[in-house]
């Protein structure tokens, strides 16, 4: 049995972000995890390998449509299936390794195994139990399922399955239009396969701006996506080696069913506390099993913390991540603090979707007054260079005093771009900051800026 300072229940950018702050800040610290790497669903199941997917296939997008206008002659490339999840494994093991390299440089032990919480103060591993003056629960989440559908992994998966499919599906369908769905979506299309998308809500990627949602709707349904929209998926009857989905149209209640090879389920994901052995602990969960906290990411038991998916609020790495390293801050007799105002959300699609801060109707549903400042990638000479001139740059904010408020972009690089505005937001910038600011010429972010200038007195290249 050892004694820490801190144990973290979970490798995932939460825990391991949290477990290397805390060694940092001297804290004696221990880190458990159950599987074979570390790295949480997002290195090992989730946002590394997708990312890889997406890489891969966007180049032989980019090979097949804009080769040859940029006299580029010669035959596409051809998939190697086999060879491109390699790739893709390939990517996860630099990166989980580069973990467990980041745990001995800062002396951390990893307790390998499936931890539980006998009693608070206590984590058992194995057999073994060791004493910890605080916990932190990083556990993370699962992927939801809806009823009468049976996942198994091979015909009817969730994200983890469709990260490594035996082959590339002829058809699939995909149940649910949030990020996940869309993501794998792409890849599958830009592979080749016919992908269609049955979403309930009759706009896709809830949540997110409105305009938004429908450029990138449209941008989709051109690279090949078909969607049904306002449908309730019943159930998928799995067969050897093909699926019949079953669906329903809200607006008159028909029912319509569909053969697939392959069936994406992603409508969503929920917390992952399994085996901690939390209610004989009592330690409080919500009715949709989020572990509760209060402010500073305590417990309702003293000395036990929680943070990213496992608890309320977007389930994003990042999100988990600067909870881990406030919490260890916090731990450590500091001053951890996260801004939940000023968290991006990115969907890694082509182009990118990136958003931070309000919506226009979260504004409107305020009652607050608001400008809006817009500029179209078409105005930026380095994206048309590029074949990226589809998309634009939102800012939003405040009618009196400038202050931005929000911002919502689909376009290239979206998702880098996002962050000069999260952090003119941290500092409380206006709008006339970013416009006031010199940006390179020909980059993409002279899009940000000229959105920020549209905030005044109006863009330059428009
Ligand atoms: P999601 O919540 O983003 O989207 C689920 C979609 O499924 C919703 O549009 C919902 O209306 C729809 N749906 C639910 N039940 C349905 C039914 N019976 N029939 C048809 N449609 C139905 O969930 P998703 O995509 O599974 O992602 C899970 C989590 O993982 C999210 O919190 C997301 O933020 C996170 N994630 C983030 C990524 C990123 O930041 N790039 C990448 C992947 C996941």
């Amino acid at each position: 049995m050892a004694s820490y300072d801190v144990i973290v229940i979970g490798s995932g950018p939460g825990g391991y972000v949290c477990a290397i702050r805390c060694a940092q800040l001297g804290l004696k610290t221990a880190c458990v995890e159950g599987r074979d790497t570390l790295g949480g669903t997002c290195l090992n199941i989730g946002c590394i390998p997708s990312k890889a997917l997406l890489h891969a296939s966007h180049m032989l997008h980019e090979a097949e449509h804009n080769f040859t206008s940029m006299g580029l002659m010669g035959k596409s490339p051809s998939v190697d299936w086999k060879k491109m999840l390699a790739y893709k494994d390939d990517v996860i093991s630099q990166n989980t390794k580069g973990i467990e390299f980041l745990f001995k440089k800062n002396k951390i032990d990893w307790l390998k195994g499936w931890g539980s919480i006998p009693e608070p103060g206590k984590v058992k591993v194995g057999d073994d139990v060791h004493e910890a003056k605080n916990i932190v629960i990083a556990t993370g989440s699962e992927s939801s399922n809806l009823p009468g559908v049976t996942i198994d992994e091979q015909v009817v998966v969730t994200s983890t399955g469709a990260l490594e499919l035996p082959k590339i599906p002829k058809k699939l369908v995909v149940i649910g239009a949030g990020v996940i769905g869309l993501e794998m979506g792409s890849v599958y299309a830009r592979l080749g396969s016919e992908v269609t998308v049955i979403e309930y809500l009759d706009q896709i990627t809830p949540g997110m701006d409105a305009e938004v949602q429908k450029t990138f709707q449209r941008i989709l349904k051109k690279q090949g996506l078909t969607f049904i929209m306002s449908a309730a998926v019943q159930g998928v009857e799995a067969l050897k080696t093909k699926a019949k989905v079953s669906y329903k149209l809200r607006k008159d209640d028909s029912e319509h069913t569909m053969d697939a090879d392959t069936v994406l389920v992603a409508t969503g994901r929920r917390p992952y506390t399994d085996g901690l052995g939390l209610a004989e602990l009592g330690l409080e969960v919500t009715d949709r099993g989020m572990v509760k906290t209060e402010d500073h990411w305590k417990t309702n038991i003293p000395g036990i913390y929680a943070i990213g998916d496992a608890i309320a609020g977007p389930m994003l790495a990042h999100k988990a991540e600067d909870e881990g390293m406030a919490v260890a801050e916090t731990i450590a007799g500091q001053k951890g603090h996260v801004n939940y105002g000023v968290i991006p959300g990115v969907i890694y699609t082509h182009p990118e979707v990136a958003s931070v801060g309000a919506t226009e109707q979260d504004l409107k549903d305020q009652g607050r007054a608001y400008k809006t400042g817009k500029f179209s990638f078409m105005g930026n000479g380095r994206a048309k260079a590029n074949f990226a001139g589809d998309g634009f740059v939102k800012i939003l904010a405040d009618a009196e005093t400038d202050r931005i408020l929000g911002a919502h972009l689909i376009g290239p690089m979206a998702g880098d771009l996002i962050h000069e505005i999260c952090v003119a937001m941290e500092f409380g910038a206006a709008a006339e900051d970013l416009a006031r600011t010199c940006h390179a010429h020909p980059t993409y972010s002279e899009a940000v800026r000229e959105a920020a200038l549209a905030c005044g007195d109006g863009p330059i290249h428009s």
